[in-house]
Order: structure tokens, then sequence, then C-alpha cells
């Protein structure tokens, strides 16, 4: 088969017709994230005290899955205005009064998603599955663009990275130091998935999590891998596996950016065990109070879930144009 450019494979693969997150059976099924069982339960608290503290009376999650996140949500807090968004129909057993949104998929949102007010958006793990251009450097030195051949994987170098793509390695990869064999996963379209979705938010804040790395971090090779039944496999774009790629978290437009461990133990989650005389006194409760605790744990480990990055950018409301009544000329 004719080889593409990673970004338009990956999309393909991942959002085409018959692309992998089209699939009935739903991202759970292949991995798991902090959204989904046995940690669910505890995120969602963490994402609650935080929608709390930014004053939000509506919680929208972008990639929301089959629904987890939103789920737990509503199990927490039944009166809270939720409502998911995601590239399938809304999935079977969602509380009625969550709202579902259908998305085109990858970089595009639904055209009904504009005008949030007063609003939490979360993007959990939404923009490693935003395709972007793969470069990297050739034996001649010039940075060009990966293609590869959806149907085995297999990759060739194509024409020398230009324009916009070009000026964000430039300014964000120190691409003008790599080597040959050197890759950027370039930043670019994620950073405009992102502002894209800022640009949804009239006022409120947004939190992207993910997994990513930093100028100084990004890892010289790239870090494309696919998921599929629980395992890595390798990146083939046919639809058959996840594609993914760590993000480049600090190119996005940001008001803060922390760990989740420094997230959610500044929002008070803490892996407190229950004392042991509830063992004896309620000894269910005693399980579920040591079930919590190892779900904090996890979600705040180093070398693990508590290394994920969250970022955060506000948006305050418009101020209204005019003069207000009785004002001075
Ligand atoms: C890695 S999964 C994460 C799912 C869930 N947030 C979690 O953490 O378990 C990424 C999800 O993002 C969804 N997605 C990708 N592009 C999207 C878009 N533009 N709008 C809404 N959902 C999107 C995919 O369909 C997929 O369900």
């Amino acid at each position: 088969m004719e080889p593409f450019p990673w970004r338009d494979a990956w999309q393909q693969a991942l959002y085409g017709a018959s692309g992998f997150y089209r699939r009935a059976d739903g991202p759970a099924r292949h991995f798991t994230t902090s959204s989904h069982h046995p940690l669910g339960a505890v995120f969602a608290e963490g994402v609650l005290a935080l929608a709390d503290r930014e004053h939000a009376t509506h919680v929208v999650d972008v990639g929301a899955g089959r629904g987890e996140l939103v789920t737990a949500l509503h199990r927490l807090r039944p009166g809270l205005r939720l409502t998911g968004v995601d590239v399938v129909e809304r999935p079977p057993g969602l509380p009625a009064d969550v709202a579902w949104l259908v998305s085109p998929g990858g970089t595009d949102l639904p055209d009904a998603l504009r005008n949030l007010d007063d609003v939490l958006v979360v993007a959990h793990e939404w923009l490693d599955v935003v395709p972007c251009t793969v470069a990297e450097v050739g034996p001649d030195g010039a940075l060009r663009t990966v293609l590869v051949d959806p149907a085995t994987g297999a990759e060739s170098l194509g024409d020398p990275l230009d324009g916009a793509d070009l000026a964000w390695c430039t300014r964000h990869a120190a691409s003008d130091a790599l080597e040959a064999g050197e890759r950027v996963e370039v930043g670019r379209e994620r950073d405009l998935a992102w502002a894209g979705l800022l640009g949804r938010i009239r006022s409120g804040t947004a939190l992207a999590v993910d997994y990513g790395h930093t100028r100084s971090t990004r890892p010289p090779y790239g870090t494309l891998v696919g998921y599929r039944d629980g395992t890595t496999v390798p990146p083939v774009p046919d639809g058959s596996c996840d594609v993914t790629a760590h993000v480049a978290v600090d190119s996005l437009e940001q008001d803060e950016r922390l760990t989740q461990r420094e997230a959610l133990l500044g929002l008070g989650l803490a892996a407190t065990a229950p004392p042991i005389a509830l063992a004896r006194t309620d000894p269910p409760a005693y399980l579920a109070g040591l079930a919590r605790a190892s779900a904090v744990t996890a979600l705040t480990a180093r070398d693990g879930l508590g290394d994920f990055h969250w970022v955060l950018r506000r948006i305050a409301a418009p101020v209204p144009t005019g003069r207000a009544p009785g004002a001075a000329h």
C-alpha cells in the first residue's frame, strides 16, 4: 500500500469509518486509565474537588470513552450538570440526566459544544490520541516527515518538514541540534486541538490530563506505541489497535501545570488507611477504606499515574461592553 504521512494514517486508523475508537468494545477493553475501575471512583473525587474549587456548575468530559468518568461523577453528586463527548453514540446505561455529544474525533469537536459557562472541561487522555506529524532527521541532516504504510506499519522518510510544523520544532524541540535518526512528534496539532477546545469555553477552566514531556525531556526517538487487549503492540495504523504518542505538555496554552500527584494531594485526597478497629466493628467499611487508600496510592504513584501532567487553563467571563448606566463621560 502507498505510504501516508503518520498524521493522516493515524487519523484514519482511529477515527475513520471503521476506526479503532468507533468499535463497540470501547477503550476500557484495551487499556486501563485513572477513570476506569478500580481507580475511577477516587479519581472522580479529585475531579469533583477541582470543579468545586473552580466554582464550576457543569463538568464536560471530552474523550469520555464509554462515560466512565461522568458516571462516577454522577454517582458522587447526582445533581451536577454533566456532559460526555466522544466519537460514539450515547453509551447504553448512561444515567438519563447526563448529556452526551457525538464528536468527529481527533482535533475536531462537535458544533454543539460551544459557549460553555461556569464549566470544568476535562480532557483525560484525549490529546495523546490526537494524531500529529511525526518527523525524523534523515541521513542528509534534514528533518523529514515520516511516512507509514497503514497495512504493515513500515516507515519511510518523506519530504523535508516545512511551514508551521517546522516552526513548532524549531521553537519547542531544539530541532537544529538533533542527529540523524532522532525524531520529533510535532505537538502543533495537539496545541491546535487544545486551543480549539478552549475556544468553546466562555467562562471556566479546562484541564488536560495526559502523559507527556517538556522541551528538556522529549524522548529523542519518539513515543509512538499501539495498545490492544491490554498490552502494547507495534503502532500499525490499520484500525486494529490504539495508536498514541506522549503529549508535549509545555507547548499547550496554560496557566498552571502540575503532576497528578501534586494535583490530587493538593485537592485533599490522602492515602490514609482506615483505623484497624474498624475491621472489627464494620468490616465492609474497613475494606472499602483500604481500597480507597490503595487507589489514592496508585493515582499518585511515582513512575506511574502520579507522574501524569495536569495542564490547567482558566477563562474568565467576558466583561460586558458598553457604558454602565450613570458612568461619567
Ligand atoms: C485514550 S481514550 C481515553 C478515554 C477516557 N477519557 C479515559 O481516560 O479512560 C481517548 C478517547 O478520546 C476519544 N476522542 C478522540 N478524539 C476525540 C474528539 N475530538 N472528541 C471527543 N472524543 C475524542 C476517543 O474516541 C477515546 O474514547
